[in-house]
């Protein structure tokens, strides 16, 4: 009797991890991010809330967030956010290519489910940093086709996930089997692996030997997307995936040299 109890209950566990209970409305998430693009585009904090106690990290290391990078206006070309309903988070992709200083962002934000920022972390590229061109990344992230998937066609959150950590483990173990979609395209900083045709391939040109771990996820399963804040080997990086019926689609890439 207990042991069916226990067995039960460990079910009723999984099933509800696979599932994913939403603990925050998507509206309240999307306001943040709104609010992180406006704040981002005035230079200005106001439109973020109260800030006070909230974790703020660039480049992965503590820092002030009155000093930090949404304290300079920018001009954004493009901005593209993740949604994770179950996690009370969210990811941007922000790119300003056409002001006099270049960057291309990605900000992971927490939240409380009444929408108060308690973490926000951004990894801030530019000149200098791995394949940056943000020219390029505005180019290729601008034909890409990441909207929102029917409801019935939708991969479940583990199966996003999967598929992103096939992809980062096969950096140190070739022989995982990494979902491949035909075609893929990655983005890696500014260059593509493709050239927006059928048969762009995303499996070339991976390195061996690297630990890409520390591993932190948002994942939106309305767009088939998880982003995920990685070290890589000890380097700042954040890979952001767009999956379609458990496949990998496209990959873009942020990696902080500097
Ligand atoms: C949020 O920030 C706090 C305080 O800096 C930190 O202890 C915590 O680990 C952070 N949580 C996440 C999810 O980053
Ligand atoms: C952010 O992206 C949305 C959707 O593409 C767009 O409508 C909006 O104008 C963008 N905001 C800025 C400040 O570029
Ligand atoms: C940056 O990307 C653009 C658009 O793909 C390309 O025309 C340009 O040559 C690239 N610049 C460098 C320095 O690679």
């Amino acid at each position: 009797m207990q042991g069916l109890l226990v067995s039960i209950a460990t079910l009723a566990v999984s099933l509800f991890s696979a599932t994913g209970a939403a603990q925050c409305d998507r509206e309240t998430l999307v306001a943040a991010t709104d609010s992180l693009i406006a704040a981002q585009t005035a230079g200005k904090l106001d439109s973020l809330g109260a800030l006070d106690g909230v974790g703020y990290l660039e480049q992965f290391k503590t820092a002030d967030i009155t000093k930090g990078i949404l304290a300079t206006p920018l001009k954004l070309d493009f901005n593209r956010s993740l949604h994770d309903t179950v996690q009370c988070a969210t990811y941007t992709e922000m790119v300003a290519a056409t002001g006099s200083h270049p960057y291309v962002i990605g900000t992971q934000m927490h939240l409380t489910p009444d929408g108060k920022i308690t973490n926000l972390s951004s990894l801030v590229t530019d000149t200098g940093d791995w394949l940056f061109n943000a020219t390029g990344t505005l180019y290729w992230a601008s034909r890409e086709n990441w909207d929102v998937i029917p409801e019935d066609q939708r991969d479940s959150r583990d199966v996003i996930q999967a598929a992103a950590d096939a992809y980062a483990d096969i950096f140190d173990d070739k022989s995982v089997t990494v979902p491949w979609g035909s075609p893929c395209a990655r983005l890696e900083g500014g260059a593509y692996t493709g050239n927006g045709s059928p048969s762009d391939r995303c499996d070339v040109g991976i390195p061996n030997g690297v630990k890409l771990v520390n591993r932190r996820y948002v994942i939106d399963e309305t767009i088939g997307a998880v982003d995920v804040f990685i070290d890589f080997a000890t380097v700042p990086d954040s890979h952001e995936f767009r999956v379609e019926k458990g496949k990998i689609r496209f990959v873009h890439t942020i990696t902080v040299m500097g």
